[in-house]
């Protein structure tokens, strides 16, 4: 058998990291293992202006643990009134790497997101021109449509007529989680993308919801039916190049998930990598992992792959049911499963 596992240091592509107390936190478990992440900008107040993304992105690089090397790759914040010259000056600058859409009210703070998509074309149509890819959250809020439907009717109601109106213009679909999402991007070409979570790979919506509900499992967009987990598998161990990792690792204090309204994201920036193994290597797909993690992301963004290593080792991984922040403890994403990979 495998004992070691050796692949180019692999990249976040979709990483909620806060701010303050909780960024310095969280951050070191994140910094560990990945060279880059694409960092989400819903802060509160968002990160919307170049002049937000540069003081966050400061603040990032100054949590850094010592020793560490990782370089944030800042998003802004779509919003109605997003400026299309402050986007690409940001752009042109080399301080954002992609624009993030979230329908207004999809999901942690995004109040101040889009509800008139035809306010946004002029950005939208900029950032086609100078090849700036938009990170979507795909779900509508359509108070009529269920939760579980959210994704797919985002699909032919918001993303495909952007697309059409747009040609062109890279997307990724964040965080996708159904077949529809997965069929949707392999019937398009290499200007449309995917994130794929790890805990998606992992749980369905039976973890959420049988033998007691489970806070740490609900996240948005929130896990369906084990056919489509098993859809995310497909993709995500093929090698296509159209799918690659974005944690979505959402960082939330155990006192704001355990909520009668609590707040919606797991946290597994801590054991990603163990995680991923397992995965794919039940599904006999180790020598498929570097593509997922370190290789079709920074493809798809253009950029080169990472020229470090990292090795997994088969052992047993380490690490604690939750971390302590300032703020409180954040309870770490428990695979359910035992993990036999570590870093
Ligand atoms: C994210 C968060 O907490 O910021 N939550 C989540 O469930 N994924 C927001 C998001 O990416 O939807
Ligand atoms: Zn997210």
């Amino acid at each position: 058998m495998t004992q070691t596992h050796t692949i180019r240091r692999p990249d976040d592509w979709h990483l909620h990291l806060r701010d303050g107390d909780m960024l310095r936190a969280v951050l070191p478990y994140t910094s560990r293992d990945f060279a880059r992440a694409i960092i989400m900008p819903n802060l509160v107040p968002p990160v919307v202006t170049a002049a937000d993304a540069r003081a966050y992105r400061d603040r990032i690089i100054a949590a850094i643990p010592a020793g560490d090397e990782f370089t944030p790759l800042m998003t802004l914040y779509l919003t109605e009134d997003t400026d299309p010259a402050d986007v690409a000056a940001a752009h042109a600058e080399g301080l954002i790497t992609a624009v993030k859409l979230y329908p207004a009210g999809a999901t942690t703070n995004s109040a101040s997101g889009v509800s008139d998509f035809t306010k946004v074309a002029k950005v939208l149509e900029k950032m086609a021109d100078i090849g700036l890819p938009l990170c979507t959250h795909g779900e509508v809020t359509d108070p009529s449509v269920d939760i579980f439907d959210r994704e797919a009717v985002f699909i032919d109601r918001v993303l495909d007529p952007i697309r059409r109106d747009h040609p062109g213009l890279r997307v990724v679909m964040e965080h996708i989680t159904t077949s529809d999402a997965v069929d949707y991007v392999m019937a398009h070409d290499s200007t449309l993308g995917a994130t794929i979570t790890t805990h998606h790979l992992v749980i369905n919506r039976n973890h959420i919801l049988v033998g007691g509900i489970k806070p740490h499992y609900y996240c948005l967009p929130v896990a369906k039916r084990e056919t489509h987990r098993l859809a995310l598998r497909k993709a995500a161990t093929s090698g296509d190049a159209r799918f690659f990792l974005g944690t979505d690792s959402a960082p939330h204090t155990d006192a704001n998930k355990l909520l009668p309204c609590g707040c919606a994201g797991c946290f597994t920036a801590a054991n990603t990598l163990s995680i991923l193994a397992e995965v794919f290597e039940q599904d006999a797909a180790l020598d498929k992992l570097e593509a997922f993690t370190s290789l079709n992301g920074p493809a798809f963004y253009g950029l080169s792959p990472n020229e470090a290593t990292i090795t997994l080792v088969r052992e047993t991984p380490e690490y604690p049911p939750h971390i302590d922040t300032p703020d409180g403890p954040v309870t770490v994403f428990d695979p359910a499963m035992p993990l036999n990979w570590t870093t």
